[in-house]
């Protein structure tokens, strides 16, 4: 490659999931600290950086063909970018992606990031560097402090999956299971909060294997932190994604009647309501030990708000055992959830399973559980009609005067009225649509 000069504008472009965001705003503040600006909407980056996800169908190929888009735009314009592939394509290509895209000078894996300065600098000089180690945590302690944040912030505390659902491509592209520090954590809450931020949700894969010790030398889990978190002043709500049942103790049950700030909202992914496809996917819990669970989260917080994760046409699913999924479904009720069509990942024990679904008949089954989903998830808007609660107001809205903001359910409120963003307001759900509901302010709580 050719030596080039030192960019002078990013753009960092995360895909998949909220982990992947938080990565992207850590790349993005370690870019600002080598004085590198955001590009401005709508103009091409000196650097681009592209934070992929690996977990469904197709993700290597997007990349290649974004790839392809940003050197042709580049070529438009007289300046190739830099090109960066980082996240999880990275972490399981690698190599691969030197060697199919001439235009890429970094590929850089998601426990590696901290070293993109290094890499940069290499870049700059015409060369070309991969860094796909997994230092576990030695990211974390290397990256800048946190400085900006938005009103509602992500903290990764944990990393990593040792669960091995085996249509998953996590434990070998995020690596084993690994918790941050208990004081890191709290130092960086804290600075999240200092710097705006009123809502916090702790990210990991597996978040409810988190553990640590505190202060005191005593062991933690997620909801020992969780409790401390609470007392930070300043910090008014706490969420935390993405759970496995195995790994959901008395004390996060408890944890939800007791702490205020701890929002009433579980995502806990099921993947289908069939034991047996459930035991192909080495899940460990089957329906009726996972409605259970639900059952001792509702006691504890009866106007909890649920969200899963399903999967249709695991290798093998008949008819029948995809009717157990919407049968779990009818059950459950869900406030929203995410369903995909199972998609082989190479090197998952999944993706050589007898019995691979037919296309077509993963999108009926597919249709037929969203078409379930979307009647849950606008009944359970419904419901919440003539509550008044808190919105932290995240954004603008479509129109002028407008505020988009979160309900501690996690449904998207929208209001006029005199707000900016970061407040938190109170609102009344007077209009309920399927993806969101319509809102009175009735007062500002803080400004
Ligand atoms: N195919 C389809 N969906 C998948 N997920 C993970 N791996 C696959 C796959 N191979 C889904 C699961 C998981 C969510 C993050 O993505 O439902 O909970
Ligand atoms: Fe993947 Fe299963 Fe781990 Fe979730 S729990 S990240 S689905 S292996």
């Amino acid at each position: 490659m050719k030596p080039t000069s030192s960019p002078k504008t990013y753009r960092v472009k995360s895909f998949g999931c909220q982990m992947n965001v938080y990565d992207g705003e850590r790349m993005a503040e370690m870019l600002g600290e080598q004085g590198i600006l955001p590009a401005p909407e709508g103009e091409e980056a000196d650097l681009v950086v592209l934070n992929t996800c690996h977990i469904r169908e197709k993700a290597a190929e997007k990349v290649y063909s974004d790839i392809g888009r940003l050197t042709k735009a580049g070529r438009k314009v007289g300046k190739e970018p830099l090109i960066a592939v980082a996240g999880c394509v990275a972490q399981a290509e690698g190599e691969e992606i030197m060697k199919r895209s001439p235009a890429v000078s970094m590929v850089v894996g998601p426990q590696a990031y901290h070293r993109l300065p290094e890499m940069l600098g290499r870049a700059v000089k015409g060369e070309r560097s991969t860094d796909t180690d997994m230092p576990a945590i030695a990211k974390f302690a290397a990256l800048p402090e946190r400085r900006r944040t938005n009103p509602a912030s992500f903290l990764t505390v944990q990393e990593g999956c040792d669960k091995f659902c085996t249509y998953c491509v996590v434990p070998y592209t995020r690596g084993a299971e690994i918790s941050r520090p208990y004081s890191d954590l709290v130092t960086e809450a804290k600075k999240l909060v200092d710097a705006g931020a009123k809502e916090i949700t702790l990210l990991g894969q597996n978040v409810s294997a988190w553990s640590g010790e505190d202060e005191r030398g005593h062991k933690v889990g997620l909801a020992g932190l969780i409790r401390d978190l609470a007392r930070i002043d300043g910090l008014a709500r706490i969420r935390y994604t993405t759970s496995h049942p195995a790994d959901m103790d008395d004390d996060l049950i408890a944890a939800h009647g007791e702490i205020e700030k701890l929002m009433p909202f579980l995502h806990l992914p099921v993947q289908a309501g069939s034991d047996r496809v459930l035991r192909a996917m080495n899940r460990s819990h089957t329906a009726e030990s996972y409605l259970r669970l639900l059952e001792r989260f509702r006691t504890a917080r009866p106007d909890l708000a649920l969200s899963g994760d399903f999967i249709v046409g695991f290798p093998g699913e008949t008819d029948a055992e995809f009717e157990e999924t919407l049968a779990l479904v009818g059950e459950v009720k869900y406030a929203q959830a995410f369903s995909f069509k199972y998609s082989p990942r190479p090197g998952t024990p999944a993706a050589t399973m007898d019995g691979q679904v037919a296309k077509e008949v993963m999108d009926e089954r597919l249709q037929r559980l969203q078409t379930a989903l979307n009647r849950d998830q606008l009944a359970f808007n419904e419901a919440s009609l003539g509550r008044t609660c808190e919105v932290l107001v995240e954004r603008n809205g479509k129109l002028a005067g407008q505020w988009l903001g979160k309900s501690p359910w996690l449904q998207s409120v929208w209001f006029e009225g005199d707000a900016v963003i970061g407040d938190l307001v109170r609102a009344e759900l007077v209009e309920a649509g399927p993806n969101s509901l319509a809102g009175k302010l009735r007062e500002t709580v803080t400004a």
